[in-house]
């Protein structure tokens, strides 16, 4: 009887809203604890960007961004006016086998595609005299920083595994690479995605106060106050000056005592590259959502009780990272009743013939985790919000499934209305989750000319 299954599968899945609470409450302390020097799971990571934009920066900057999936180098250049920006950019792939390959051949391939773009965008011009351009590297993993240009990777994240770079400075690295590929361009800010998106948003939005990732990984970052960032005593800074910090929340609940993990979670963590790292990243971010519901269907179809694609030959969906959560996402957008075009997408991905139940019980389950993984995520907001005594603000927010998930923005928005209690009478969310601006392209280029600006002035 699938019914029962899917009324077991909800209860597996679904967070209700005291648990959000508890959640919420554990998130804001383990941010605190980031912060000290003893630490927690959660590294808090200063990145040395120091203060938003005034919109008035200017100059042309290269931007390149190292993602979850795609690697696109960019020139942005910002004008006289203020907020306005000008970008043309080009996209690369950034091949599957190497994201666990060596450090070398990772960034001599970044820098060969830095090397084409600039061939194609500086034409006429001889490449090794375009040392005047400043870069802002968006590398989206957590970098210890003692300085803007400088980042030793902590560990890899989103299932990438490449020997000889974590407890290195990534910059040198990436300098050398693009040395021996003839480009004399030196990495003026190493930027992590959601500090891009936090500048880029208060670039054209002034109430943006947290920067959010919602995507193949999920991450956020906000502007804090030095005084209240004991680890960074030691330095003797003006307590008043404001540095945006890198949660890189992703590792929240690393020590598993709040997450309502199922086994499935389990399971994702354990044959994982970095099994006990991410827990909370695994449980919402796009590269597991797929893999989440490959797995309860596997799971299902074992199951004599259950008898889900019974007789067929389910060998495709056995394969390990088959589905991403794009195919979640076809799911929830199937607008018939008979669901029809998962009834396609099984055949055509799977090669499996579901029946009508079985496609109810697979769009319940899609909804479920894609439901999850937006509440979850929405107590992460949350927790920087209150630790920061924030009552209305925007988060500028981007990637794929903030972006092109059906329904993740209003599930995440209904779980902070919860979380806060804002009820009816609330007319609008006083927090609210919003697309940003290229945070990348133009967070980037914007965090380059600070930079700059930080260089002249000698401080
Ligand atoms: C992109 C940003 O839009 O979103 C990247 O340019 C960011 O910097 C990415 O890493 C995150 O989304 P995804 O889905 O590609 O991981
Ligand atoms: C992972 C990375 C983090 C990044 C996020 C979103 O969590 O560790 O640095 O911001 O993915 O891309």
């Amino acid at each position: 009887d699938l019914m029962k299954q899917i009324k077991d599968l909800e209860a597996q899945f679904t967070v209700e809203t005291p648990k959000l609470h508890e959640i919420v409450a554990k998130f804001q302390s383990e941010l605190e604890k980031g912060l000290t020097r003893e630490g927690g799971s959660i590294p808090m990571n200063p990145t040395w960007v120091i203060g938003y934009p005034s919109g008035e920066e200017t100059g042309t900057y290269l931007a390149l961004d190292m993602g979850g999936t795609n690697l696109r180098v960019c020139e942005v250049e910002l004008p006289e006016e203020k907020g306005q920006y000008d970008i043309y950019q080009s996209k690369y792939r950034l091949p599957e086998e190497l994201k666990s390959g060596t450090g070398e051949q990772l960034f001599d391939y970044i820098a060969e595609c830095v090397k084409q773009f600039l061939i194609a965008n500086h034409e006429g011009e001889d490449i090794s005299e375009l040392k005047d351009l400043h870069l802002g590297f968006t590398f989206s993993y957590p970098c210890t920083q003692d300085a803007i240009d400088h980042g030793v990777l902590q560990r890899w994240t989103k299932g990438f595994d490449i020997s000889g770079v974590e407890g290195e400075d990534v910059v040198p690295m990436f300098e050398e690479a693009l040395e021996r590929k003839g480009v004399p361009i030196r990495i003026t800010a190493l930027v992590n995605d959601t500090t891009g998106t936090l500048i880029a948003s208060a670039y054209t939005d002034p109430l943006t106060r947290i920067g959010c990732i919602f995507g193949t990984g999920c991450n956020a970052a906000y502007m804090e106050e030095v005084g209240c960032v004991p680890k960074l005593d030691h330095l003797g800074l003006d307590p008043n000056l404001q540095i945006a910090i890198n949660c890189e929340w992703g590792a929240f609940d690393n020590e598993r005592v709040v997450l309502p993990r199922t086994v499935y979670d389990v399971h994702i963590d354990k044959t994982s590259p970095r099994p006990g790292q991410q827990i909370f990243e695994k449980m919402v971010a796009g590269l597991y959502l797929g893999e989440l519901f490959r797995l309860v269907l596997v799971d299902l179809h074992a199951n004599p009780e259950v008898k889900i694609f019974e007789g067929q030959d389910i060998s495709a969906l056995q394969n390990e990272y088959s589905l991403d959560a794009s195919f979640l996402a076809d799911i929830e957008n199937d607008p018939w009743e008979n669901l029809m075009e998962t009834h396609a997408l099984f055949e055509k991905n799977l090669k499996i013939d579901t029946t009508e139940p079985e496609r109810k019980l697979v769009r319940r389950l899609a909804e479920l985790i894609g439901t999850r993984a937006a509440r979850l995520s929405a107590c992460g907001v949350a927790a920087i919000a209150k630790k920061k005594g924030i009552t209305s603000c925007h988060v500028g927010a981007d990637g794929s499934v903030f972006n092109l998930y059906p329904h993740f923005q209003t599930r995440g928005a209904q779980a902070l209305r919860e979380i806060f209690g804002w009820g009816k009478e609330v007319r609008e969310d006083p927090i609210q989750i919003v697309p940003s601006e290229d945070g990348s392209g133009v967070g980037a280029a914007l965090i380059a000319a600070l930079t700059m600006k930080r260089i002249k002035q000698g401080i």
